[in-house]
């Protein structure tokens, strides 16, 4: 079944035209709504259906985002010849998806995007027992995190689509129900804008986040090693062994850490043992939507801007790809085949006094927005 949204708009654009026709006499040019959304049916888990939007410009971009994690399994955006290619890595159905394997493509994370120490938060004298899904400690909300469960989904306009997700106290560990929505929204533009609210109804810790691999050779390079990056950041978090922050705040001026302006992925990388998988402390004064990172691919031409409210990016380039994983297309992604580029606050921040709160009380309201922006050049 295929929903078309913008329906009413293209009939009543056709009515004014009419009008316009017996008044000037002149054959109307019947123009189209720029920006769509079609949904469908992608596969079921159990009975449940698992729903598929497609949002779509008049700018040749594309993206494809599905109820369960709601994750996003395309986005394409045209190089600098018009030739479209799918940016992200992902799978080519919904089996894909639910492999255990499955590292996190295009997910929706929650509640707690990255690592919390030891799987465990002391809040107001209560200790809290996480899922320790990660060498003991949390990663990505536990067994059973946002990105593995179905979203409500409804279409909110002829560009965008709102996610809703009810997770019950205790899920995880955490205490609170909360209540959250994603809301992503496609522009005329090539943006695709991402706004997360949350709301609980007992103090908690909420940090959320999307996790989309980005390879924007759109499969022409197996890495992304010549991509150039740049980080809107001065410092980063250091961690040990286990990806765990150590407290410290560290300059990455003139360190493999240093992205602050235009550098190959692949040009200090083997210095950085197991590759970045590493929080950068955005510069920032306050929370309003600004600049976090810069990636540009030259041979194709495609850019792309990430624009967030939060304060920190995990810059992770693709280490635990080994090879073994089949994507689209039947392809095997090799360590490095693709970059995620995560706006969040910084991993383990409930232990972490020094770090931004991610303490979310009754009565307040979770917001953060994530934006990429395509271009070429
Ligand atoms: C995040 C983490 C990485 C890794 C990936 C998923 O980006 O920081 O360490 O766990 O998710 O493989």
């Amino acid at each position: 079944m295929i929903l078309i949204r913008n329906m009413k708009n293209i009939l009543a654009l056709m009515a004014v035209s009419a009008l316009l026709c017996t008044c000037r006499m002149e054959k109307p040019a019947v123009t189209e709504s720029t920006l769509s959304v079609e949904e469908s049916i992608y596969g079921y888990i159990a009975n449940e259906p698992v729903r598929q939007f497609r949002l779509k410009n008049a700018s040749g971009m594309e993206v494809k985002i599905i109820s369960y994690g709601a994750t996003i399994t395309d986005i394409i955006v045209p190089d600098r010849n018009g030739k479209p290619g799918n940016v992200v890595l992902g799978f080519d159905s919904l089996a894909g998806y639910l492999l255990p394997e499955n590292p996190y493509f295009g997910s929706t994370i929650g509640r707690y995007a990255n690592r919390i120490a030891k799987a465990r938060f002391t809040l107001n004298g209560k200790i809290f027992t996480l899922d320790a899904n990660n060498n003991g400690n949390m990663l990505h909300g536990g067994f059973k995190g946002f990105d593995k469960v179905i979203w409500n989904a409804e279409m909110q306009s002829d560009s965008s689509v709102k996610f809703s997700y009810v997770s019950p106290d205790g899920e995880g560990g955490f205490p609170g129900n909360l209540n959250v929505q994603v809301i992503f929204s496609l522009s005329s533009a090539n943006e695709l804008r991402m706004d997360f609210t949350a709301a609980t109804d007992s103090p908690t810790h909420v940090n959320l986040t999307g996790h989309s691999y980005f390879n924007l050779s759109a499969g022409e390079e197996a890495t992304i090693l010549n991509h150039e990056l740049r980080l809107f950041a001065d410092s980063y978090t250091p961690v040990n062994e286990l990806l765990i922050p150590t407290g410290e705040i560290r300059s990455a001026r003139n360190t493999p850490f240093d992205f602050t302006s235009l550098k190959p992925v692949g040009a200090d990388i083997e210095k950085v043992p197991g590759g970045y998988d590493h929080n950068f402390v955005l510069n920032r004064n306050d929370d309003k939507l600004q600049p976090a990172a810069e990636l540009i691919h030259r041979s194709s031409g495609r850019g792309l801007r990430i624009f967030t409210t939060q304060p920190g990016i995990q810059f992770y380039s693709g280490n635990f790809l080994d090879g073994t994983l089949t994507g689209r297309n039947g392809i095997k992604y090799p360590k490095y085949a693709g970059l995620c580029l995560e706006p969040q606050h910084f991993p383990d921040s409930p232990n972490q006094p020094s770090f931004p709160s991610t303490l979310l009380n009754p009565g307040q309201t979770y917001r953060q927005t994530i934006l990429y922006q395509f271009f070429t050049q």
